[in-house]
């Protein structure tokens, strides 16, 4: 990727396919799960090589809490096993790592495993991180929207003319995702061709790919491919170019 203009800020992955991927190998789901660890670690890398600054990846929805319970907790246990045995790599990369979600729901020992990791990968002040990586856990847009109306709700409730006067970078400001810039390129893997109650305010103008790969096949040719796509796309943002 030469033409720096033509590189996504923000790209963003809806990770699907994994349980597909194991059931074709006659496998359990969570076979699925585990090697979609290694496909997060290749586009880790990608997005670094490739000068991507923010790669977030929708790892779990507050829909995923309906799934049965022992691929919840696998899929809790990979984060966990994922956050201990990984850090150390990110914060060499210079890599910043975040969870951003309903995180209320969260078992008490992984919340604090997530916390010790993101103060470990903070950047000293005033350094910015080659890349922040971004964990959707137990999140929805629908939900992040209710919670950014609530607080904006909360903060003006003594004064309307304030409330009325609130514009879009206020509201923007209150969602889990203030200070990140909106995704400029959200892929889906699989096939599926849905967002899935994810990013729904930020997805406002991001290009959107589909690709028929499943998750654990994604790897960082997947990823390059995924960002030449993406400088081929005009982007207008509802004006004429
Ligand atoms: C979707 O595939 C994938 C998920 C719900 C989980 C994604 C999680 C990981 C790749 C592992 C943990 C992540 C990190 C960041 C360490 P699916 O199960 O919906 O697949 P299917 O549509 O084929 O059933």
């Amino acid at each position: 990727m030469n033409d720096k203009s033509k590189v996504p800020t923000h790209v963003s992955i809806i990770m699907d396919g994994n349980g597909r991927w194991a059931r074709q190998r006659g496998q359990e789901r969570v076979y699925g799960h585990s090697h979609g660890v290694e496909s997060v670690r290749a586009c880790v890398e990608a997005a670094a090589e490739n000068g991507v600054r923010y790669l977030s990846l929708f790892a779990f929805s507050e829909e995923n809490w309906g799934r049965p319970e022992a691929e919840v907790n696998t899929l809790m246990a990979l984060m966990f096993k994922s956050i201990a045995g990984e850090m150390e790599a990110l914060k060499k990369q210079g890599v910043r790592f975040r969870v951003l979600g309903n995180l209320d729901r969260i078992d008490k020992d992984l919340l604090a495993s997530i916390r010790e990791a993101e103060a470990m990968t903070a950047p000293p002040v005033g350094k910015e991180p080659l890349l922040d990586l971004i964990i959707f856990l137990s999140y929805s847009g629908k939900w992040d929207i209710l919670q950014a109306a609530k607080s904006l709700a909360k903060k003006y409730s003594t004064d309307p003319e304030g409330l009325d006067n609130a514009g879009l970078d206020e509201f923007g400001d209150l969602l889990v995702t203030a200070g990140v810039p909106d995704p400029d390129l959200i892929i889906r893997t699989s096939g599926e061709q849905r967002i899935s109650n994810y990013l729904l305010w930020q997805a406002a103008y991001s290009e959107l790919l589909f690709v028929d790969t499943l998750w654990p096949d994604f790897g960082k040719e997947e990823f390059r491919s995924a960002l030449e796509e993406y400088a081929k796309r005009n982007r207008r943002y509802g004006k004429v170019k």
